[in-house]
């Protein structure tokens, strides 16, 4: 553990000092993370993916069935390029930390639940197991109209038209979940359920601003779980979490996850990488 905590802050490295043993001895984590997760993978923010020709759109007509509907070629222009630029980006050292915490702590009997906010697939790409993808997945497409159960993977990438149409010319609709739409009933309550049974939780990379998601943490606080922080900012959570680490998630979480394996695997060091 030499070094442990070296280029954080003095505040941060006295949190991450107290925050190891009550982390290593956690038995059901439950990690909830947004676009702050995969900032260091260089996937732009919402707000950032609204540069030069799209800044003139209003958001909501580029994420909203009543703007699908209104222009569909085009809120698929703005998705295909989203997609181009997740497609170059790789998960980071962030999403491989939990991967590796994830799959020690299933050897052990214990577990590790991610449920993200993100649609860009990079904890899975990770290889972490059973991720509750809240707002669904950009790499999935549904016919419009249909329900989340009808969704499947549209990997062409650049897409060749605009909409894409199954063959019997049905327009289909990016996978995700638009401004005014509803989750998925069965993503979230299992999304709770993970939360509820946590003994620790962690919100990470989130401006806990989007419900009804971002109220998942605060129900693992409520039944029992320690809370714990990892954002640059400040955010509405942060009050209420026991452990706030402002800190990139790139950084901190491995630092945590090593510190975590020591205690807990000290002879299998290359457990779970
Ligand atoms: N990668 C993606 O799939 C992606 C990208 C953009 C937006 N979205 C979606 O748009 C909505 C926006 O809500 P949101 O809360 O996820 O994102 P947000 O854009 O509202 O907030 C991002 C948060 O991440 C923090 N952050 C920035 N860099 C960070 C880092 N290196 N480490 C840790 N935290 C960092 C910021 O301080 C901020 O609080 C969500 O539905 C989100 O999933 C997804």
């Amino acid at each position: 553990m030499a070094g442990q905590g070296s280029g954080l802050s003095a505040a941060s490295r006295s949190t991450l000092a107290d925050l190891i043993p009550v982390a290593a001895r956690a038995r059901s984590v439950f990690v909830f993370t947004g676009a702050g997760v995969s900032a260091e993978s260089g996937i732009p923010t919402f707000r950032e993916a609204q540069t030069g020709l799209w800044s003139r759109y209003d958001p909501v007509m580029l994420a909203s069935l009543d703007g699908f509907r209104a222009d569909p070629a085009n809120v698929w222009k703005w998705y295909d390029e989203r997609r181009q630029t997740m497609q170059r980006c790789s998960p980071n050292a962030g999403h491989v930390a939990l991967t590796a915490w994830q799959h020690l702590l299933r050897k052990q009997g214990a577990d590790l639940h991610v449920a993200t906010q993100n649609i860009d697939d990079l904890h899975s790409l990770a290889g972490t197991h059973d991720v509750v993808e809240l707002h669904g997945n950009i790499w999935e497409v549904r016919p419009l109209g249909t329900e989340f159960a009808d969704a499947f993977r549209l990997m062409d990438c650049p897409l060749s038209e605009y909409p894409p149409r199954l063959a019997d010319g049905s327009t289909l609709r990016p996978n995700v979940v638009w401004f005014g739409e509803m989750l998925n009933e069965d993503v979230l309550q299992q999304a709770f359920r993970h939360a509820k049974h946590a003994d620790l939780a962690l919100s990470i990379g989130t401006s806990s601003l989007v419900y009804p998601a971002a109220a998942l943490p605060f129900v693992a606080r409520e039944h029992g779980a320690t809370l714990v922080e990892i954002n640059p900012e400040r955010t509405e959570l942060t009050a209420a979490a026991d452990y706030v680490l402002q800190e990139p998630s790139a950084v901190v979480l491995p630092m945590l996850f090593d510190a975590i394996r020591e205690i807990i695997s000290p002879s299998g060091a290359a457990d779970g990488k």
